[in-house]
């Protein structure tokens, strides 16, 4: 993962890398955001490669506010 995408986002954002963002299945923020980096735009981008978000949903809110950031031209 590039420095230039981490300062797309806010610096509460930034932290815990390698801790799971999706509890459910035990997916690490890191590969989020790497998955994102690659290409994954969408929520359901995100899902396909990733499979975060498809437990219950309850990590949806996070991952789109990822996506958001790190797609948001500026
Ligand atoms: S934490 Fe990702 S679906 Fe529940």
């Amino acid at each position: 993962m590039k420095q230039s995408t981490l300062d797309k986002l806010p610096d509460i954002l930034q932290k815990d890398l390698d801790e799971n963002l999706c509890v459910c299945n035990g997916i690490l923020k890191r590969d989020i955001i790497d998955a994102i980096e690659a290409g994954a735009d969408t929520l359901d981008a995100v899902r396909n490669q990733t499979y975060a978000t498809d437990g219950n949903g309850c990590c949806k809110r996070q991952v789109q506010r990822l996506v958001e950031c790190l797609t948001s031209e500026s």
